[in-house]
């Protein structure tokens, strides 16, 4: 959470930063900031609010020349988001300033111990601790800033990015990562510095990801020197070419994030099968799964570990890869998995499922399983995140960037990898026919045009939006495959609507959630034809026997769901297991209208952030 940008080169930092922070706001939004040093003084603003906030602020108030330059957009850990808790902050003297991206935990000893020594604080934040523990060591130990810093951070616990720079050089900034991103890009005499790389992508393709536990001063006209911060051994700089393009995170016509990449979803889930699934040969290829495919084979179980969206992908991977492959798995939600000491050994097989690959607690949950002896295998979307880089083996989702706040497009190409990995490993251990084999690719070779089909429901259901935009509460039940997707659609709900709703499994519901029930509670219920359909169909019979409003999903000719229900919406029929590649899409497309029929901010929900970074 927190996104961080800075530019130091020949052209006007300004642009490049304000720019910047827009990109990166869907890591956090609650307040903003902006330094520039213009030649002669540094000068800065910050906000609570939005970027936007800040832009206007900024046209009244400095005048914006200069080519060094660092912003921040937050999201807050320490201290509520106001003016003098947002960042930079600056040290006592106001020569150096920093920006920070993650969390400082023995901030409070630090900050009595600089209290001590005369210091004083103007926010409540760990952050505006650091920056004057630097400008403390650099005093004391007379060293320049990239050595204060190194030495400063020895002496912290916690995660962090940051980019730092003094005032009275104002050619040099300096950055370093431990747990929290940090992309640096490398263009002719001039550097880029952000949480991610779509900050610089229209000015250079070239990107040195910062490992954990490095630093490095960043000086125009000067190569990148890259330290560990603990030994301060160097490090040669590798530098990446990227993949992604400006397009890839523009709204592209849409009115938010959100809705493009719910429409994204049959060309993402093709773009996540693309060269791995060859129907024709009758053969799924995928290098990390196949250069290791003895542990999976002989691994006791498979351990799943993940949050939110992710988590729900890991629930259905669960019901698949046991239908298919036969082998036990748990699902654990990666914040619990890491403190309850878990039993695992070197015969389980981990896999880690996280969109940005940078969610603080499935690393942890990776780091532990690793340190056990277990086989770690990552499903990631961004390419070269902290989780992709810390497992033992991974396969991408190529989902292409998701900015909306509200995971779509990662949840259904997770489950579409996943679902490649169930089948090859069903096959390696005989547990399927061929023919069954090759029937379940071409069955998922269909997938990307029935989503399509799917998407058509998208006028029907702004209708059932409107209808039930003002309910207070709404239940979600689905049964085996579905169940996690209506744990998912429930979520998708109160993420960005703030309408209370939960997901049960359907037959859950008669021990409990049933005395909810009454002529004001929408139950959208999953009724696939295939996937235990009689008894969801008992289910819905005892719902509307309370008066509750049924919104049924279901397979396309539906008659018995149609007779009940108060609405359907229907899904293109498929083979069981890959019905959650269809019914999850009519549920984002409910969530989306309500929320925006309520004027609610879709793309960045209140108290949200798309990269928890901190546990
Ligand atoms: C919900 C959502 C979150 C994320 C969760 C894990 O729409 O986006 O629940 O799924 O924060 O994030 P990743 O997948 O990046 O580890």
């Amino acid at each position: 959470m927190c996104g961080i940008v800075g530019y130091i080169g020949h052209r006007d930092a300004y642009p490049i930063v304000l720019n910047g922070l827009k990109r990166l706001e869907y890591r956090g939004y609650d307040s903003a900031g902006i330094a520039l040093y213009d030649g002669n003084e540094l000068k800065f603003s910050k906000t609570k609010g939005k970027v936007a906030d800040l832009e206007k602020k900024l046209e009244s108030q400095i005048s914006t020349n200069g080519t060094i330059g660092i912003g921040h957009t937050r999201w807050a850990t320490h201290g509520v988001p106001n003016d003098v808790n947002s960042h930079p902050h600056f040290s006592n003297s106001g020569d150096l300033v920093i920006i920070h991206n993650g969390i400082i935990e023995n901030y409070e000893p630090l900050r009595q111990e600089l209290i001590n020594r005369g210091y004083t604080f103007q926010s409540d934040t760990d952050t505006e601790v650091l920056v004057n523990l630097i400008e403390d060591v650099k005093k004391k130990e007379k060293v320049k800033l990239g050595k204060a810093v190194q030495i400063a951070l020895n002496q912290t616990i916690g995660a962090y990015a940051i980019a730092v720079f003094d005032k009275n050089k104002p050619n040099e900034i300096v950055v370093a990562r431990l747990g929290s991103p940090l992309a640096i890009g490398v263009g002719e005499n001039e550097f880029f510095i952000a949480s991610d790389a779509s900050p610089f992508l229209e000015f250079t393709k070239d990107a040195i990801y910062l490992e954990d536990g490095e630093m490095a001063v960043v000086r125009t006209h000067k190569k990148i020197k890259i330290r560990k911060i603990h030994d301060d051994s160097l490090v040669d700089p590798y530098v990446q070419e990227l993949q992604m393009n400006l397009e890839q995170i523009e709204k592209g016509g849409y009115d938010h994030f959100m809705l493009k990449e719910i429409y994204e979803q049959p060309e993402a889930i093709k773009d996540t099968f693309r060269g791995r699934m060859l129907v024709d040969q009758g053969l799924i290829k995928m290098a990390g799964i196949d250069d290791h495919i003895d542990k999976f084979i002989n691994a006791r179980r498979i351990l799943i570990v993940a949050c939110g969206t992710s988590w729900h992908a890991g629930l259905v991977a669960e019901y698949i890869f046991e239908e298919l492959a036969r082998v036990p798995v748990e699902v654990e939600y990666a914040s619990e998995f890491r403190y309850r000491n878990p039993v695992i050994d070197k015969d389980d097989v981990l896999i880690a499922i996280s969109q940005s690959g940078e969610t603080a607690d499935t690393m942890a949950a990776i780091k532990l399983a690793k340190e056990k002896g277990a086989f770690v295998f990552g499903v990631c979307n961004v390419v070269g995140s902290s989780i992709s880089r810390e497992t033992h083996a991974g396969a991408y989702t190529h989902a292409g960037p998701e900015i909306g706040v509200a995971s779509t497009k990662a949840f259904t190409t997770q489950i579409t990898v996943l679902t490649l990995i169930a089948l090859q490993l069903a096959k390696k251990k005989g547990k399927i026919s061929t023919s069954d084999f090759h029937n379940y690719l071409r069955e998922l070779e269909a997938i990307p045009q029935k989503v399509e089909k799917a998407l058509e429901s998208n006028d029907i259901i702004e209708q059932i939006a409107d209808v039930y935009k003002n309910a207070k509460n709404c239940l979600y039940l689905g049964r085996g495959f579905n169940f996690p997707v209506a744990l998912e659609g429930a979520l998708k709900l109160k993420e960005i609507s703030y309408i209370h709703a939960e997901g049960y499994p359907a037959a859950e519901m008669k021990h409990g959630p049933i005395a909810l029930i009454d002529e004001e509670m929408p139950v959208v219920v999953i009724a696939t034809l295939k996937g235990h359909y009689e008894k969801v169909v008992s289910n819905i019979q005892e719902i509307k026997s309370r008066s509750g409003k049924i919104i049924g999903i279901v397979t396309e000719g539906d008659v018995d769901v149609k007779n009940l229900a108060d609405h359907v919406i229907e899904v293109p029929d498929t083979i069981e297991f890959l019905t959650p590649l269809l019914t999850t899409i009519p549920l984002q497309l409910l969530s989306y209208h309500i929320a925006v029929l309520l004027d609610k901010n879709v793309d960045q929900p209140r108290n949200l952030a798309k990269s928890v970074t901190v546990e």
